[in-house]
């Protein structure tokens, strides 16, 4: 039932602006092929990140006529704009209050736009924070499954984002296809692990996610992939909880290698990785297998490489990185990251 502007006035008394800063995550098991309606293929789980965020505002007034406006970095972005107005159209078929508001968003992220880091994770998760908390002031969701809500709604606009909505490790796909749940219990060894994200190459990507996804749904190893990668993440959630480096970073690696393989095998096949990152992925390993170190590679849809290690081999990770990586990195360009607690939500005065 639809509720009315006098509620509606009621409800959210003088408040007209939400503000949520949401973070990215990286994939230690990748999500990759999707079925229906943003339902994963197989399950995945990642490890939420810490500097790497969207800070998001949103203004809304009250209004018969439904629109969204939106400013990304101060700038307007047509492609974006659509997509959140598409996005804010379907979630209001469950809750059609959200169309009875006029939307301004101002968004921006921390990480540099050409650093080749996807943003869609953590602006829809940072979206979907202050529209379920529009909708939990108006009564629609219950406050105690603001998360759950969130995280869901966030699914429905990127994959990837229904995992940005907590701390720490998240999985899709293993507890519930319709949104993140976080894994509790990590092992100390995982806890605040390091990720530096060695930038090899910061354009546009020559196949986006969205097209991977569906090239995958065709792909002829399909069905043995989804099964595999449903193990994969259990494993890795064990793993994550023994504390074990040394089954982590083998199932780490050749699970990156297996997503970019899967590219590489399927019709028509496409390569994301550059000279570079074959370059860099040769050096990493015959460098950590000879000093011992805990840290193992993973890869996103595109070349640059994420170094994930544990917190106590930070200084020999950025000996690495000065003295052996640097030279082959876009403008020398990394990111120091590591593992994070989650969204926050930002107190407007
Ligand atoms: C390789 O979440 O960007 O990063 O649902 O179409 O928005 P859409 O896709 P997206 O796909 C992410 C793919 C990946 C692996 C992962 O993050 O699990």
């Amino acid at each position: 039932m639809s509720i009315s502007n006098n509620q509606i006035i009621d409800r959210l008394g003088s408040c007209n602006t939400l503000s949520w800063k949401a973070p990215s995550n990286i994939a230690l098991i990748k999500y990759w092929g999707k079925k229906d309606f943003q339902i994963p293929a197989n399950s995945s789980i990642s490890m939420t990140l810490n500097n790497c965020y969207t800070n998001c505002i949103m203004e809304f007034i009250a209004s018969d006529n439904f629109s969204v406006s939106l400013e990304f970095e101060n700038k307007s972005d047509d492609s974006f704009l659509k997509k959140v107005t598409k996005h804010i159209s379907r979630i209001a078929k469950d809750f059609p209050v959200l169309k009875s508001f006029s939307y301004t968003f101002k968004t921006s992220n921390t990480f540099p736009h050409s650093a080749g880091i996807a943003s869609s994770a953590s602006s829809m998760a940072a979206i979907n924070l202050c529209l379920t908390e529009l909708l939990v002031k108006l009564d629609e969701v219950p406050n105690e499954d603001f998360f759950r809500f969130a995280s869901d709604h966030a699914r429905q606009g990127s994959g990837s984002a229904s995992r940005s909505l907590y701390g720490g490790f998240v999985d899709w796909g293993a507890t519930s296809n319709d949104y993140g749940s976080v894994q509790d219990n990590i092992h100390e060894d995982f806890i605040d692990m390091g990720d530096a994200v060695l930038i090899v190459d910061s354009g546009v990507k020559e196949v986006s996610s969205s097209k991977g996804h569906q090239l995958m749904m065709s792909h002829p190893q399909r069905e043995e992939r989804f099964s595999a990668a449903n193990a994969k993440t259990k494993k890795m959630i064990e793993i994550l909880k023994d504390g074990d480096w040394n089954s982590f970073i083998p199932l780490l690696e050749s699970e990156a290698l297996e997503l970019h393989g899967l590219m590489m095998s399927g019709t028509p096949w496409f390569i994301l990785m550059k000279p570079e990152t074959l370059a860099l992925l040769d050096l990493f390993k015959k460098w950590r297998n000879e000093n011992s170190v805990r840290a193992a590679f993973t890869l996103d849809a595109g070349p640059n490489i994420h170094l994930l290690y544990h917190k106590d081999e930070r200084d020999r990770v950025l000996a690495f990185i000065n003295e052996q990586a640097i030279s082959h990195l876009e403008n020398e360009q990394w990111i120091d990251d590591k593992m994070g607690m989650g969204p926050e939500k930002v107190i407007i005065q």
